[in-house]
């Protein structure tokens, strides 16, 4: 096979991509190594910069966001048993998040690749990528019974975290900015109506929570976990106990309780691969960083990634100019890193450390009443929250749609 575009990895990021090419006339092939249902099924995030929505409209697969997503002015930060409102909206000019799920952005993405009748393979065994110093870069695998080979211009490292495109990078070229934290997040989703129409960011003194939702009938939780903690020492009975001890407010607020009909735990990291490109090789989302999910931004630095790639591809087969190309890596970074930072300042502010002292403590509420009641304070919040700009933006990027 000969394509213009070989995407490896059909998450938000490689979708995406090949949607916006489609709608710009470049061709793509896209090879996924697990099934639709896993990749559709798969619990993830959930929350959408007010750019991911806005990008999400402007290529036409917002059909699903526009009747399910659930718009958000603003978000609650909770301590000592107080919930206070940051009015985001209000703050940032009328930018909002949408939650919505990630596996709904998946299913809606694949649903429009498909009608595009555009190749997409999922269930493709021993995916390698190779010749990424030429200018005519392969990806390898079998499917069923077939062997294939696709011969690119230009491949997008898609791949997530665990993917095969990063480690096709010879040794040495990247460097590699990676933290750890001392804890992981035990999320479940329960059968209850959300009991606040807003997100709930709470510390307390046994860790953090987090109350959010995926629809009306459904919540999303979160609980600050060691990192290695075993799903299985958590009965359902544990987990709603823990839960309304730490997020139950003075006022009586706290989540509704229903049937749990999924639980996991998650490790929390930060992590960056620089530069994002090896010869004709292009990383694009969780394949070159991940963030902890404190900060809800894993999703979106996805979109602006691929935004970028096809704004610099776009301009590559029109004017046959590499410059684009050339400025990717930087393009993204700069953004990455901003969002990196939001999501470990997130992440420290809300979390109790193992070895926290009294004064760590002390300081910490301090830090939580000054974010409540600054506007400033608050503003700096929102406006990242929401999304901070980006270089290129779909009007400026010149992109068809
Ligand atoms: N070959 C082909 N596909 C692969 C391979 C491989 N060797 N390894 C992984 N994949 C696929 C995964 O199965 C997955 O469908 O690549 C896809 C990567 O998707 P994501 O992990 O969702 O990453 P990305 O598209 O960058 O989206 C970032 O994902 O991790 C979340 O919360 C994070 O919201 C963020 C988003
Ligand atoms: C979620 O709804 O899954 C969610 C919300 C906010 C976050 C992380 C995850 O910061």
């Amino acid at each position: 096979m000969r394509t213009q575009v070989g995407i490896v990895g059909a998450g938000p990021a490689g979708l995406l991509l090949g949607h916006l090419l489609h709608l710009n006339g470049i061709d793509s092939v896209i090879v996924e190594n697990r099934d639709r249902e896993y990749v559709v099924d798969r619990v993830r995030a959930g929350v959408l910069e007010q750019g991911t929505v806005d990008l999400m409209r402007a290529i036409g697969v917002a059909a699903g966001l526009d009747r399910r997503g659930l718009r958000h002015d603003g978000v609650y930060v909770s301590f000592d048993g107080r919930r206070h409102r940051i009015d985001m909206a209000e703050l940032t000019g009328g930018k909002a998040i949408t939650v919505y799920g990630q596996n709904e952005v998946v299913r809606d993405l694949i649903d429009a690749r498909i009608a595009t009748t555009r190749p997409l393979y999922f269930e493709a065994q021993d995916v390698e990528v190779g010749a990424i110093d030429s200018a005519a870069p392969t990806i390898r695998f079998r499917h069923g019974d077939t062997a294939h080979e696709v011969r690119c211009d230009v491949i997008a490292g898609c791949d997530g975290f665990h993917g095969v495109c990063r480690p096709s990078i010879p040794a040495g070229v990247l460097a590699i900015y990676e933290r750890t934290y001392p804890f992981g997040w035990l999320g479940i989703l329960a059968e209850a109506a959300p009991s606040s129409e807003e997100l709930v960011y709470t510390y307390h003194d046994r860790g953090f929570a987090l109350f959010s939702m995926r629809s009306p009938a459904i919540t999303r939780l979160y609980l600050q976990v060691p990192p290695d903690e075993s799903i299985e020492r958590w009965s359902d009975d544990r987990i709603w106990n823990e839960m309304l001890t730490r997020m139950t407010a003075s006022d009586g607020w706290r989540p509704n309780v229903g049937r749990i009909v999924q639980k996991g735990v998650t490790p929390m990291r930060s992590f960056v691969a620089a530069p994002m490109r090896h010869g004709r090789l292009f990383l694009a989302g969780d394949a070159a960083h991940i963030v902890p999910p404190t900060g809800a931004k894993g999703l979106n630095l996805a979109a602006s990634d691929v935004l970028v790639l096809a704004r610099a591809l776009k301009a590559f087969y029109e004017s046959g100019s590499a410059e684009w190309l050339d400025r990717y890596s930087e393009i993204c970074l700069r953004r990455v890193w901003k969002a990196q930072r939001f999501s470990w300042w997130m992440t420290t502010l809300l979390h109790k450390l193992p070895d926290e002292t009294p004064f760590d403590h002390q300081r910490r509420i301090a830090d939580l009443d000054y974010l409540t009641s600054s506007r400033a304070a608050m503003t700096s919040l929102a406006e990242q929250y929401v999304g901070l700009p980006s270089e290129v933006t779909f009007e400026s990027a010149g992109l068809l749609h």
